[in-house]
């Protein structure tokens, strides 16, 4: 227990701390650290494996009836999954719907499987609308290559690779092209994917999105927690494997403190009583979030390395991501100037990047959101809030689902 307390306070503690700590943890962590840590550095990448498979393969066929339906992430949470193998792994995609529906590709955040926006999903689907919705490298029922990083060209070929297993046509002439919505992390990378596939896509809903937080937002500790070298790999992963495990922070933060990265990486995890509410799966009416994520913690050989590739690789801050949305205004400015009634001007190319987020998210700020968004996307955002936090597409599921449904 004493190191449990420790570990998460080492996350949340300056890295001054960290020093003192670190050893400390060592020499009082008693022997089960010592062996998770030792077992870790001659079980992972070391021995040149390059896949972390999910719990699908090994964990599933074992179960019984019964567990399969008393899992905290059942194989079947969703409608229509299907399995597509890939040279990066299995993936695991959710996809139904009238197949003549305006089309809407779902994109989760770094913590949660896509069950987070399971709700989204079902109340499109209730408005007539075809989804897709696919775990992230890493995340739920899809395994995570381990040698390579999480970035905008991953995730963008994991897109591609979802959208070519449809029995359905997602893109070419007679698709009518599709919705594209990401949340969070998934938010960055949609609008990294639209800023190279635009003519792709219908429009570009961005549910409180990464890709221009504030270096400033992020705290000077945290970028060093998750930079590499400073810290043996496996040394990190199991203190981040524990900051999951924790779950959600119950104390409001005050708003002139910075963020650590593990505190926002809970952000995405609605409160204990907003989770008893929610419906993310009809199927299973009791599946939340925080259980799905412990459970997947747990579980996933691949989760921990994910999350820590995707904060150090992914789509969350930095020059190269505000590069990336200014393409993408860049795209839309030079697509209005032009005056024409070609067919490929309906949808993004004519349109704005709707951005939806709450009025107190506390990783997404509101008013460092809209200044920096319309400013690198030249004016091409509209904004909706909602009273809610960062977590509000799986809490105000029925009014996002309402706001895309009105796009076509
Ligand atoms: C439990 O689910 C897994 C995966 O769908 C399946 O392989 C297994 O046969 C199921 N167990 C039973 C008893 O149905
Ligand atoms: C899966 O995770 C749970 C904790 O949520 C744990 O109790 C269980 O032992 C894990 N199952 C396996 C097979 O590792």
């Amino acid at each position: 227990m004493a190191l449990y307390h420790q570990t998460v306070d080492f996350l949340s503690n300056s890295w001054a701390n960290h020093r003192t700590q670190l050893p400390l943890l060592a020499v009082t962590g008693a022997s089960f650290t010592l062996g998770v840590v030792l077992r870790s550095l001659f079980t992972g990448r070391e021995s040149g494996e390059t896949l972390l498979p999910s719990p699908r393969a090994k964990l599933l066929p074992g179960l019984s009836e019964a567990e399969n339906r008393s899992l905290p992430l059942p194989n079947d949470v969703l409608p229509g999954a299907r399995d597509v193998a890939s040279p990066y792994g299995s993936i695991r995609i959710y996809e139904w719907g009238r197949e003549d529906g305006p089309k809407v590709l779902l994109v989760h955040g770094i913590t949660t499987p896509c069950i987070a926006l399971g709700g989204v999903a079902h109340a499109l689907v209730d408005r007539g609308c075809r989804v897709m919705l696919f775990d992230l490298f890493g995340r739920g029922y899809s395994d995570c290559p381990a040698d390579l990083p999480q970035d905008d060209r991953l995730f963008a070929s994991q897109i591609l690779l979802a959208l070519s297993s449809s029995p359905i046509a997602w893109t070419g002439k007679e698709s009518g092209k599709f919705c594209l919505a990401g949340y969070s992390l998934g938010g960055g990378i949609a609008a990294a994917f639209a800023s190279y596939f635009p003519q792709l896509l219908s429009s570009l809903v961005l549910l409180a999105p990464a890709g221009l937080v504030r270096d400033s937002q992020i705290s000077f500790q945290s970028r060093l927690l998750y930079s590499r070298g400073l810290m043996p790999e496996s040394v990190l992963g199991y203190l981040v494997g524990r900051r999951l495990r924790a779950g959600p922070l119950v104390t409001p933060k005050p708003n002139n403190k910075k963020l650590n990265a593990a505190d926002a990486l809970t952000e995405e995890l609605p409160s204990q009583s907003a989770a008893e509410v929610q419906i993310l799966s009809r199927a299973y009416p009791h599946i939340n979030i925080p259980s799905a994520v412990a459970w997947q913690v747990n579980n996933h050989t691949g989760f921990v390395h994910a999350f820590m590739s995707s904060m150090r690789h992914g789509p969350i801050l930095g020059q190269r991501q505000w590069n990336t949305w200014a393409r993408l205004g860049e795209y839309l400015s030079a697509q209005n100037s032009i005056s024409s009634n070609d067919e490929d001007k309906k949808g993004l190319p004519n349109d704005k990047i709707h951005i939806l987020c709450g009025n107190n998210d506390a990783i997404i700020i509101k008013d460092e959101l809209v200044t920096d968004a319309t400013a690198v996307l030249g004016g091409n955002a509209i904004f909706k809030f909602y009273e809610a936090g960062h977590e509000f597409p799986s809490t105000k599921y029925d009014d996002v689902a309402a706001y895309i449904s009105k796009l076509f």
